[in-house]
């Protein structure tokens, strides 16, 4: 006799929310030992196997819609890796990950890096594929439709700052520091904007927004792709909007997203077209930063961490401190 699957939405209700930041913790706790050794490489490969161990321990039938990459470039956590310990009879869950968001930021012990995932219902979750993508986000409290991606930045600034009631050049827009963004950054000091420059760790920036502690306005500016649909997936919990349009640079690319079955290359899509239903979006400092405080590996062996886990449905945010002991 086969047993009865728990509808997806029951699990994301009763055991999937806290149990996300368990797996959120033990990657940053992973990654943590690797903080300024100066390896990426070392940190990610930490993060990865904690979380994907974390998962496994999960009583669902788990899909990596978002991953380190495809199969053969990535040994674990890849696109289309199942992982929970109820394959076959648990609730469809797809999973976007990024076990270590800031790969460099954590060598190098700078702000900000996360371990971050976002799980949904089967089929709810972008398949994006491991390519750019052109970002661009505005804080909760704006009428829908108040940014659009097809529209200058100027175009932007000037109908958020309208709607906020302010001048232009009070509007704070966070950008990546990238030489691909000078132009972007030239026009926005042209209109005398602050710029928030970030290193690294876009899915904090894009999550900035929605903090008005922060005071940025905005986020605007290319970053990777997968890390846009987990920065979708918590501004869908917490509010906010966001427009995402795919960057191409070779054919290869373009085979690759057409093989997630992307058809429109060029689509603009909005928040809800990333992350759709009902969601949960988890995340964990690594090093501290806006959002949350990082790892601290104390005396006789006890660990803090600082997270935050996210409903759609709810828009319920908790925020956890977790002390842990006996853990290395
Ligand atoms: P990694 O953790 O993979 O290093 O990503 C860090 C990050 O800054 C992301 O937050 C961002 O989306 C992407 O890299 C930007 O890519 P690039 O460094 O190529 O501009």
């Amino acid at each position: 006799m086969t047993m009865p699957t728990t509808p997806a939405s029951k699990v994301l209700d009763r055991v999937l929310v806290l149990e996300m930041v368990r797996v959120t913790e033990a990657a940053a706790i992973g990654a943590s030992k690797l903080v300024g050794r100066g390896d990426e490489k070392a940190a990610d490969a930490a993060a990865v196997e904690a979380m994907r161990a974390a998962l496994n321990e999960l009583a669902m039938d788990g899909t990596v819609v978002i991953g380190e990459g495809e199969r053969d470039e990535a040994p674990m956590l890849f696109i289309g890796e199942k992982v929970g310990s109820a394959q076959g009879t648990g609730p469809k869950i797809d999973i976007a990950l990024d076990p270590l968001e800031g790969t460099t930021i954590t060598a190098k012990a700078g702000p900000n890096a996360l371990a971050v995932l976002a799980v949904a219902e089967e089929g709810n979750l972008l398949n994006a594929p491991d390519v750019y993508m052109d970002k661009l986000a505005v804080g909760p409290g704006y009428p829908e439709g108040i940014i659009d991606l097809a529209k200058s930045p100027t175009k932007n600034v000037k109908a958020v700052a309208a709607a906020k009631g302010v001048d232009p050049s009070d509007i704070i827009v966070c950008v990546l520091d990238r030489p691909r963004h000078a132009e972007l950054i030239a026009e926005l000091r042209g209109l005398g904007c602050g710029v928030v420059l970030i290193g690294d760790g876009d899915v904090a920036g894009v999550i900035a927004v929605t903090n008005p502690e922060t005071t940025i306005d905005l986020y605007m500016g290319s970053g990777g792709a997968p890390e846009g649909v987990l920065a979708a997936a918590a501004l869908r919990c917490v509010g906010g909007q966001f427009n995402g349009r795919l960057l191409f640079r070779n054919d290869d690319e373009r085979a690759r997203a057409r093989k997630w079955g992307i058809e429109d290359l060029h689509k603009i899509y909005t928040r809800d077209e990333l992350a759709k239903g009902d969601c949960i979006f988890a995340a964990t400092g690594v090093t501290d930063g806006s959002l949350l405080k990082g790892v601290k590996r104390l005396k006789d062996g006890l660990i803090t961490t600082h997270s935050v886990v996210m409903r759609a449905s709810s828009g319920t945010v908790r925020w956890v401190a977790g002390e842990h002991r006996n853990k290395s």
